[in-house]
């Protein structure tokens, strides 16, 4: 058996890791909210209705930040109907799902909830049947103090303190054809710029200025658009002044019927870090092309697995359909690992990222109403990841082989490596795409003596094993014998076929 090698130099850093690259997504679609994290009258709900045990998974999963309340459901949202007494609140149609909106849940129960579970919020705008003036009253509810309509309004309704609300998305994926009132990359790049502008002169802090608040452009929603990365491009020349960050949207879904359906998806995990690369570059030049001397970021902020062709079986217009409820497998487990790792392979340039979504909806998280919540394959990687994944990446150099994909050539081993100086600890996070076992020496260097203090693995011999109510425990992590270290900097591990790895090091 041929030995993989890596190597890791402390020197050698990729960039810091912001926690917010461990955030996630709730949108009103389907059963995310209601039956998700907010359910009153089950057993587990607090006096608000919102469920603790799901706060307590949430918790778990290590999550800071969580966008709201869209996705494409916010390009119809009147935030103002979310508002005030329930009793007076209207049930409205939400285009984007065909669903029925009851407007139970809105912005003062998510921001409620957002205090409990120690979350902070990242708000989305409606820049679609929107205007800027709605965005700016929304903004104006948020983070005004008082002594005005809408912030009187927030204090009378809800919280006397504004919510400060940091992260503001200015729009959703507008360049979707499936978006309301969706726009060219030129309208919605002068709508965003004017909508930026106003927010901030709202906020009365400069962009870059300590405390300022923190704008996300839409990028393209996929690789696959037929305007990437021409929309980039367009949208950034027009908000690069203004914006911090550049939203990246992508989902990869396991195809069976495809000629070679697993080394295709497996080899989603390069795919994610090819189209970051392009992104970065188009940053680049669109900040070349100004003589700008600021850095505008990526946001993430959706990205998963998601069976995009299954078909919807709830009918329309009804309340939080079970749509979009997909069971992950310890297959899409695996891909899931390897796109952890493209968003800590680009930590110079990922500053946010949110899993999409949360809970129920293409989610880590699945309940039941009255019943239980469990914890999907998804959610280990994603656990380990963020608790562990701290401090900075650092670049490694790998022998491992390829395989061919649809996209191009992939990695059997993908590793990503960090370090936390804090701690003084080094994390190596592995999937094994090959069907064999692979001997990997890692060699860790710069470090001092490192000793091996955790060695887990999710392993199965069936890529088809999910967790389900009946199942919950079929894949689980496992702790192993942490591995001897050679001279303090050389630790050989043996990676069972298929599967994910992590391992932890202190110096
Ligand atoms: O996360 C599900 C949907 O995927 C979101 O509403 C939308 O932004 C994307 O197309």
């Amino acid at each position: 058996m041929a030995k993989i090698k890596i190597f890791a130099d402390k020197n050698l850093k990729i960039g810091d890791i912001d926690q917010n690259i461990y955030g996630s997504f709730l949108e009103h679609l389907g059963r995310a909210i209601y039956e998700g994290i907010y359910e009153p009258g089950h057993p587990a709900a607090d006096k608000d209705g919102f469920r603790e045990d799901v706060i307590a998974l949430i918790r778990e999963l290590g999550v800071p930040l969580v966008r709201y309340p869209g996705g494409n459901f916010v390009s119809g949202y009147d935030w103002r109907d979310g508002i005030g007494k329930r009793s007076e609140r209207k049930a409205r149609l939400d285009l984007a799902w065909t669903s029925v909106e009851s407007n139970e849940f809105g912005t003062d129960e998510f921001m409620k909830w957002c205090q409990k579970a120690g979350i902070s919020p990242m708000l989305a705008v409606n820049m679609g049947t929107g205007t800027p003036k709605d965005a700016l009253e929304l903004f104006e509810y948020c983070n005004h103090p008082s002594g005005t309509y809408y912030s009187d309004l927030r204090r009378k309704n809800a919280s006397e303190k504004p919510y400060g609300v940091k992260y503001w998305c200015i729009g959703n994926e507008m360049d979707g054809p499936w978006q309301i009132c969706g726009l060219d990359a030129d309208e919605y790049g002068k709508k965003a710029l004017q909508t930026m502008r106003m927010l901030r002169w709202a906020d009365a802090k400069k962009a870059d200025e300590a405390g300022a608040v923190k704008f996300v452009v839409c990028g393209s929603c996929n690789a696959g658009m037929k305007t990437y990365p021409e929309w980039d491009r367009i949208v950034l020349e027009h908000t690069y002044e203004e914006t911090d960050f550049i939203s990246m949207h992508q989902y990869y879904e396991y195809k069976p019927d495809s000629k070679n359906p697993l080394e295709d998806f497996l080899g989603c995990a390069d795919s994610m870090s090819d189209f970051i690369d392009t992104v970065r570059s188009t940053i680049n030049y669109v900040r070349a092309k100004k003589r700008s001397r600021r850095k505008v970021y990526i946001s993430f902020d959706e990205w998963n697995i998601w069976t995009q062709s299954a078909e919807r079986t709830e009918p329309d217009w009804i309340k939080a359909p079970h749509i979009l409820e997909d069971v992950y497998t310890f297959r899409d487990m695996l891909v899931f690992g390897g796109m952890m790792n493209a968003l800590l392979n680009n930590a110079d340039v990922v500053k946010a990222a949110c899993l999409a979504q949360l809970v129920n909806v293409i989610a880590p998280i699945v309940t039941q109403k009255g019943g239980p919540a469990i914890r999907q394959t998804t959610f280990y990687p994603f656990r380990y990841v963020s608790q562990n994944g701290r401090g900075e990446t650092i670049r490694s150099i790998s022998t491992s082989g390829e395989f061919d994909t649809e996209r191009g050539k992939a990695r059997f081993i993908n590793e990503a490596v960090t370090h936390d100086p804090a701690k003084r600890e080094v994390c190596v996070f592995l999937c094994n795409y090959s069907q064999k076992a692979e001997e990997v020496e890692l060699e860790l260097r710069s470090f001092g003596d490192l000793t091996c203090k955790q060695f887990v693995s999710i392993t199965s011999n069936d890529l088809d094993a999910a967790n389900t109510f009946a199942r919950p425990e079929a894949v689980l992590p496992e702790e192993r014998e942490p591995v001897p270290v050679k001279g303090g900097s050389i630790a050989d591990v043996k990676l069972a076929g298929m599967s994910w790895n992590f391992l932890r090091f202190a110096y």
